[in-house]
């Protein structure tokens, strides 16, 4: 049998794990020291540094002058951070809680209902307990939900929660507004790399074959926090990620600088975060940057992690108006459906995968 067609072992709800009331976690949750939230100096950066906030409402300003230092703004945090949150961004703030709040309850729905969603590694799609598929793994401690929103032939309303009631519609209003967001994002990467404002949603395949997936990511309370981890090290293996995080738990720590930096979420913002795909195209001038979730004893926490894709069986490259004598094309070219491959089996694995693609031959940056 393949090994991508079913999990490897029983699959257990992480969920169901902390609502039993157990005082230590299983053994498969235990990171090795290093790994764990508190090991590596992660208390080297002031606790007052946050990522870059961007006030999206500028950026397509008739003002040539708004417009510009708006631009601005965006480049450095793309190319200082690769990550940053938005403000005034379009999308409305009401919707935003209300589908948080929708996946909450579908959570907070009994293990049977649930159950009926249940995914297998083969798409992904539905309720999920793990990435990757290797046998023995140690795994994260989290649920989620994943779904297709694009293209248009993948979505498919049946494999999304039929309850609570509003759960679908909510989904489809959200997703609209999301990729549309996703779209005026693309523009301004686009625009601050010299190139056309469509440059890199042509790259991608158009509006109508870009690939959108939410990932809804349930978090719950854990006993021994200082020993595991929400979700391990990785950067998102696709274009970019627009992430509306918990409005009241923290848990997001972005790699800076060998240090693990705890972002504070601003009321009502999404927290973009550059993909690989887009170091790829962009050759590297923008780069994905390492991010991992940590948990707590007392609350559980809900994010929604939407992923916008490139048609996923493009070759992805850097694009030609990037690469010149002096710096060479950095990756070899891949399709995204090839590419996620390795994170589906694997799981997550910090920037290997990127790094992996690296053409061989001298490189100044490798
Ligand atoms: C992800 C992710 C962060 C979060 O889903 O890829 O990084 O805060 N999520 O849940
Ligand atoms: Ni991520």
């Amino acid at each position: 049998m393949n090994c991508l067609q079913s999990w490897p072992e029983p699959v257990v709800r992480v969920q169901s794990l902390a609502a039993s009331g157990i005082r230590a976690i299983p053994e498969r949750y235990i990171k090795p020291p290093s790994h764990r939230p508190l090991s590596n100096n992660d208390f080297s950066l002031p606790q007052e540094v946050n990522i870059p906030v961007i006030d999206f409402q500028n950026v397509f300003s008739d003002d040539q002058r708004l417009r510009d230092q708006a631009l601005r703004s965006i480049y450095r945090a793309c190319r200082e951070w690769g990550f940053f949150q938005v403000v005034n961004h379009g999308v409305s703030h009401e919707l935003m809680k209300r589908t948080r709040e929708v996946w909450r309850d579908f959570f907070n729905m009994p293990a049977e209902v649930k159950q009926e969603y249940a995914n297998n590694p083969a798409t992904y799609e539905g309720y999920g307990s793990r990435l990757g598929v290797e046998k023995g793994a140690i795994l994260d401690w989290s649920d989620y939900f994943f779904l297709h929103y694009m293209p248009v032939s993948l979505r498919n309303r049946n494999k999304w929660p039929a309850t609570p009631a509003s759960c679908r519609e909510l989904v489809a209003e959200y997703g609209r507004e999301v990729i549309k967001l996703g779209g005026k994002l693309m523009k301004a990467f686009s625009m601050n790399l010299g190139l056309e404002e469509d440059f890199l949603l042509n790259a991608f395949g158009g509006e109508e074959n870009v690939g959108g997936c939410l990932r809804v990511n349930y978090y719950p309370q854990c006993p021994q926090p200082d020993l595991t981890l929400g979700l391990s090290p990785h950067s998102d293996p696709g274009g970019m990620t627009i992430l509306l995080p918990d409005e009241n738990v923290a848990g997001l720590q972005v790699r800076r600088k060998g240090s693990w930096l705890t972002v504070k979420p601003v009321p009502n913002a999404f927290i973009i975060n550059i993909g690989d795909q887009i170091q790829v195209l962009s050759n590297a001038i923008y780069q994905s940057v390492e991010h991992r979730v940590i948990v707590n004893s007392n609350r559980d926490r809900v994010s929604l992690a939407f992923f916008y894709n490139p048609k996923s069986d493009l070759l992805i490259e850097p694009c030609k108006e990037l690469v010149t004598e002096d710096r060479p094309a950095l990756y070899q070219p891949m399709t995204f459906d090839e590419y996620r491959l390795f994170i589906r089996t694997r799981g997550p694995s910090g920037k290997n995968q990127v790094e992996s693609l690296k053409s061989p031959g001298p490189c100044n940056e490798c």
